[in-house]
């Protein structure tokens, strides 16, 4: 076997930078998401409030045999950036600083949470954006940059980062697309080598989106980027190209919070007791802007393809035809301004046991959108800036456990059960430091145990 090889499958622990100095986290919309995340964090770093939802501040991990007791937080087991040395910055084409906007958004108490820092997200003002309503259409801004080009746009925020690394004295950076979903589009000829990207961005080709261009200048920029919306974004063979290239991580797409991540540990459920499944209704009704912007059919489209992927690989019909051949999946998103950023997620679920008689589950989750996305943002700019220090780039599937629709490489299919992926996030921590894998056989307890 390759040493290589055996290194890999043994361990070793690989070689990590550490995580010294301060970390810009540049986020892309300064919308009810990135204001949620960015209070979020001052509140914990004034111990105000507590991280919940956030595997990396509040998780263990165990490590070796269950007879050792070892399970440190993850934060002291692998070197994270300390919650400190984050300083934050953001593009939006809505010209509110953060403190606007998180009152705009209403996620968090106003007087508990953002009045006692209200200085703090004043002092956060978003950038310029590169804006087009073309590929948002429900949205309006003023505070765009304008260009010759999408090249030329590119390259203006290839500069604000620089500008931003400078003058905050950062030692790295790290962009999440916390911004609003972006119409339909599929891969085209633009999109497969970068010579043929470049030379659309010159053309002002309508393939080119913005949420691309923020990509395309992070990895130049050698800037890890992760997306946290449906869009295409890094989730093309340029992008992923040029990540390997550059040996920058990437990931996408779409943060799983609510009803999908309900989804991804009932579907494996049904599948593990080998019990069918008919039919799945989901719809949501949430009145945040996310909403709106999701209310226009193009934007939707690209949500929808996001929310309807899973069953299909998590089930397996192919494997499955008696169980899983005729499912009938639907999934909508009703804009109903009441409700604000509390979202709800209604699922009716039919499946049938035992001789096929058919049985019913309805799920009604009265969840929070941006209260569950917030500590997906923070874990993601940690984990991405651990996978940059320890040297890994392209797509990082281990960190499919946070999205909808995980990116993953040529010739697999993604991973989408919650367990698993939440098992390779923790094996792969122990692999990046050296530990044994956890493979759960625990057979060395019974067969092998001294009696
Ligand atoms: N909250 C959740 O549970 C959740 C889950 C999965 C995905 N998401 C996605 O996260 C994103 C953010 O959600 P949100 O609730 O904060 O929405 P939001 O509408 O409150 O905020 C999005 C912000 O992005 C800005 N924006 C739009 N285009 C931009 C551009 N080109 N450059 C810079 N800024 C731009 C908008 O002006 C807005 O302020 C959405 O795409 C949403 O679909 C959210």
């Amino acid at each position: 076997m390759a040493r290589e090889q055996t290194a890999v499958l043994t361990g070793g622990a690989r070689e990590i930078a550490p995580a010294t100095g301060r970390l810009g986290v540049m986020l892309v919309g300064l919308g009810a998401v990135s204001t949620t995340f960015i209070a979020g964090v001052e509140n914990v770093r004034r111990g105000r409030a507590l991280p919940i939802g956030s595997l990396s501040q509040m998780a263990t991990i165990r490590l070796g045999k269950r007879t050792e007791k070892r399970a440190p937080k993850i934060k002291e087991f692998v070197p994270l950036a300390d919650l400190n040395d984050l300083v934050f910055a953001a593009w939006d084409p809505i010209p509110d600083d953060a403190y606007t906007a998180a009152v705009k958004a209403g996620v968090l108490d106003k007087h508990e949470h953002l009045e006692p820092i209200k200085d703090f997200l004043q002092n956060i003002k978003p950038i310029p954006a590169v804006f087009d309503q073309y590929y948002v259409k429900r949205l309006q801004g003023s505070n765009v940059k304008r260009g010759k080009n999408k090249r030329e746009l590119a390259e203006q925020l290839r500069e604000d980062m620089r500008k931003f690394k400078n003058s905050a004295g950062l030692n790295r950076l790290i962009v999440v697309w916390c911004a609003s979903t972006e119409v339909f589009l599929t891969p085209g000829p633009a999109h497969q080598s970068l010579a043929a990207f470049e030379k659309a961005m010159e053309q002002n080709d309508q393939s080119i989106a913005p949420s691309m261009l923020y990509a395309y200048a992070a990895l130049m920029e050698n800037v890890p980027f992760a997306n946290g919306a449906p869009n295409l974004t890094v989730d093309l063979p340029v992008m992923e190209r040029l990540a390997e290239d550059r040996h920058v991580p990437i990931g996408g797409k779409d943060f799983k919070t609510g009803q999908t991540m309900m989804k991804s540990v009932l579907a494996p459920a049904f599948k593990a007791r080998m019990l069918g499944l008919s039919g799945w209704y989901s719809t949501n009704i949430l009145g945040n802007r996310d909403g709106e912007v999701l209310d226009d059919p193009e934007s939707f489209k690209t949500k929808e393809e996001s929310k309807l992927g899973l069953l299909e690989h998590i089930l397996q019909p192919d494997l499955y035809p008696e169980l899983y051949g005729k499912v009938y999946h639907k999934v909508r998103i009703n804009y109903y301004p009441p409700r604000g950023d509390n979202k709800e997620g209604w699922d009716n679920i039919d499946i049938f046991g035992w001789l096929g008689y058919p049985m019913q589950i309805k799920v009604d989750f009265l969840c929070r959108d941006s209260i569950l996305a917030a500590p997906i943002v923070l874990d993601l700019a940690l984990f991405f800036d651990l996978a940059g220090r320890a040297g890994l780039s392209g797509i990082q599937e281990w960190l499919s456990f946070y999205f909808k629709s995980p990116q993953f490489a040529a010739g697999l299919y993604a991973e989408h059960d919650l367990f698993i992926q939440h098992t390779k996030l923790k094996n792969t921590l122990r692999w990046m430091m050296g530990e044994e894998q956890i493979t759960h056989l625990g057979i060395e307890y019974y067969e092998y145990a001294e009696k």
